[in-house]
């Protein structure tokens, strides 16, 4: 298994966006995560296209794109023109899951449903044949810097399971609360891809803090 870690812009400072991009390109993060937020799906209202745009053109890295908003299938075909390499929609904001995937991947490029922490993992379970990876929200969707559900790991372990046990080549990812404190623990219940904000740019030496994820 291969170890992934996508720091999130959302804790970045939005004065300097060009300068966390760099530090993000210089480090051993393979992926930026970009979450994306309409006010309607969740209570905050983040950024979108001209953002996703500016980040893509600054950096090399995979581009992992979180949608948290409503009808993300209207938007499917503008977030990878502006450079998402995965575009992750929520299965609380779909009314047909499988049609979505189907339209992401015509776009050429990977396809994740996230859940959020009320939803169960077995919602997924005919999904997983399609599926390029599944976003587990160990937070409300919504803000950064929250405390981890400890719930979460559970289910990451039970997904872990599932996929396993079905020969899918499905990475789980896991979004929200994770820090150095947390990370040894996700990687052996079965994550592929830690997700950190607050804990990477709040960091003294983010590109340290990276590594201590990584390497947990
Ligand atoms: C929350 C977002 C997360 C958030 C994580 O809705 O999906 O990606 O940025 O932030 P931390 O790591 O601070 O919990
Ligand atoms: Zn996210």
């Amino acid at each position: 298994m291969k170890r992934i870690v996508s720091p999130s812009m959302l804790s970045a400072d939005f004065g300097h966006l060009a300068d966390a991009v760099h530090m993000i390109d210089a480090s051993a993060a393979e992926w930026i995560h970009i979450d994306v937020m309409d006010g309607v799906f969740v209570p905050n209202i983040s950024f979108g296209f001209p953002v996703l745009k500016a980040i893509r053109a600054a950096s090399a890295k995979f581009i992992d794109t979180h949608l948290m908003i409503v009808h993300p299938e209207r938007y499917v075909k503008r977030f990878v023109d502006a450079g998402a390499d995965l575009v992750t929609v929520h299965y609380e904001a779909v009314d047909d899951p499988h049609a979505v995937v189907e339209s992401i991947h015509a776009c050429g490029v990977r396809a994740g449903i996230s859940i959020k922490p009320a939803t169960p993992v077995t919602v997924l379970q005919r999904l997983l044949p399609v599926l390029d990876l599944v976003l587990v929200m160990s937070v409300e969707p919504g803000f950064g810097g929250q405390s981890f559900i400890e719930g979460s790991v559970d289910k990451v372990r039970s997904l872990r399971r599932m996929i396993d046990k079905g020969g899918f080549p499905v990475q789980i990812e896991i979004d929200g609360g994770v820090s150095v404190a947390n990370a040894s623990e996700l990687w052996q219940a079965g994550c592929d891809v830690l997700v950190a904000g607050s804990a990477v740019f709040g960091a003294e030496n983010p590109e340290g803090e990276i590594l201590k994820i990584l390497n947990a």
